[in-house]
């Protein structure tokens, strides 16, 4: 492993850094930069036996570092249009980053076409194959280790969206995301990610597709890039790890299906407390959980500017902030996945992800009113029948 910042004033062997990487190189510090020789020591030359999981961005393989830390190591898919400076100022922020409920980054790899990050290796996997992926992960999650997820992943995006300059939009905020750490500490990965893929519109409409369940019905239409749509995203999530059940699954009642729908459905009810997951046995605190689930449902109304932010989410999680609940609008629903068509291709102009120089210092508004295409305003009310093109 070498430092960025050592090796700026360093003479580097050309047999394994490309031409022009000490220009490269120039104005990035601190960021740790490790060989493809010790990454490929570090897991057994990328042995399927290493493999831990495979997302939309690439491979992710466990693995040991030359000074004893297990990583978790993933390899991007895409990675040959960005060069080396940019890759690495991105980078660079993600790395200066530290939160109790991120993970750490420990460094990356750039030689030839490689683009691989390392990062803290987390024991106890993601929420997506533990709490939502059947009993066999073995872990037992109990009412106060759900209240204590639920708050620190609020905590996490909180930190991103308010104290992180420039601020940090996630865009991907879903159960595969959070990652659990030996004390089921929660973990957001994959923040800041997005900037550092090339606008590769396969991935892009990829992801659309197989997270589409955590998509704000605004973001689906238009593209349009905003803190609002993580608060949504965080909204479906939080609603998953109170009932224990994923966002649609299909092999339920057909209006049982969407778990946003339902969970409208027994608001209006007064029957909240029949979504709580069952595996609980009835241990919990009824009150606190059908109020978790109705901030899941303040976050993710059809209105965007309705939304709470995540900072005021912490708050009345942790019960220090009250919200009137006469207040809950409708969610933004989309329902029929198969159908869904982005009608303005989002392809995303990465540097919008960010914001650094027109932000008020509340970290409010002008973030919140950003787009990554540029779409009419109006578009961002369009219902959801304006969602789906069944046209074909
Ligand atoms: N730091 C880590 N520690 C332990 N396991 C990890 C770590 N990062 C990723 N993983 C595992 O690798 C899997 C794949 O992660 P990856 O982020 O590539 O895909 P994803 O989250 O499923 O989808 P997406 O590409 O949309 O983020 C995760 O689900 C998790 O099980
Ligand atoms: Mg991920």
């Amino acid at each position: 492993m070498t430092c960025l910042s050592f090796l700026c004033g360093r003479k580097v062997d050309p047999t394994t850094r490309p031409s022009g990487f000490q220009d490269e190189l120039s104005g990035v510090h601190n960021v740790n930069l490790y060989s493809y020789r010790e990454l490929r020591l570090a897991t057994d030359d990328f042995s399927p036996e290493n493999k831990v999981g495979e997302g939309g961005f690439g491979c992710v393989y466990k693995g040991k570092l030359k000074n004893g830390q297990v990583a978790a190591i993933k390899v991007l898919s895409s990675h040959s249009r960005q060069g080396i400076r940019e890759f690495l100022t991105e980078i660079q922020v993600i790395t200066d980053i530290e939160h109790e409920n991120l993970v750490k980054l420990y460094g990356c790899c750039v030689e030839g076409n490689h683009r691989i990050l390392v990062y803290n290796y987390l024991e106890n996997n993601s929420l997506a194959r533990t709490l939502l992926g059947g009993s066999q992960s073995g872990i037992y999650f109990n009412w106060p280790t759900r209240v204590k997820i639920c708050i620190g992943i609020a905590s996490g995006l909180a930190y991103l969206h308010k104290e992180v300059r420039p601020h940090i939009i996630h865009r991907d905020i879903k159960a595969s995301n959070i990652l659990l750490d030996k004390d089921l500490t929660p973990k957001i990965s994959d923040f800041g990610l997005a900037k550092l893929i090339p606008p590769n519109v396969t991935h892009v409409s990829t992801r659309v597709a197989g997270t589409v369940g955590y998509l704000a019905p605004e973001y689906a239409i238009t593209g349009q890039v905003t803190r609002r749509v993580d608060i949504y995203s965080f909204g479906i999530l939080l609603i998953e790890i109170v009932s224990g059940r994923s966002n649609n699954n299909t092999r339920l009642p057909m209006d049982e299906q969407y778990i946003l729908e339902r969970t409208w459905q027994l608001y209006e009810r007064n029957e909240l407390v029949l979504l709580v997951d069952a595996t609980l046995n009835g241990d919990f605190d009824a009150e606190q959980a059908c109020r978790f689930l109705k901030i899941g449902l303040l976050c993710t109304q059809d209105s965007p500017m309705l939304r709470p932010s995540m900072s005021t989410v912490v708050e009345i999680l942790s019960g220090k902030k009250d919200f009137d609940e006469s207040t809950i609008t409708k969610p933004g629903l989309i329902t029929d996945f198969r159908d869904l068509k982005i009608k303005s291709n989002p392809k995303p102009q990465h540097h919008l992800y960010h914001t650094s120089s027109n932000q008020n210092s509340s970290g409010s508004d002008t973030l919140d009113n950003m787009t990554s295409t540029s779409p009419s305003s109006s578009r961002a009310t369009m219902t959801f029948t304006a969602i789906c093109d069944r046209s074909g």
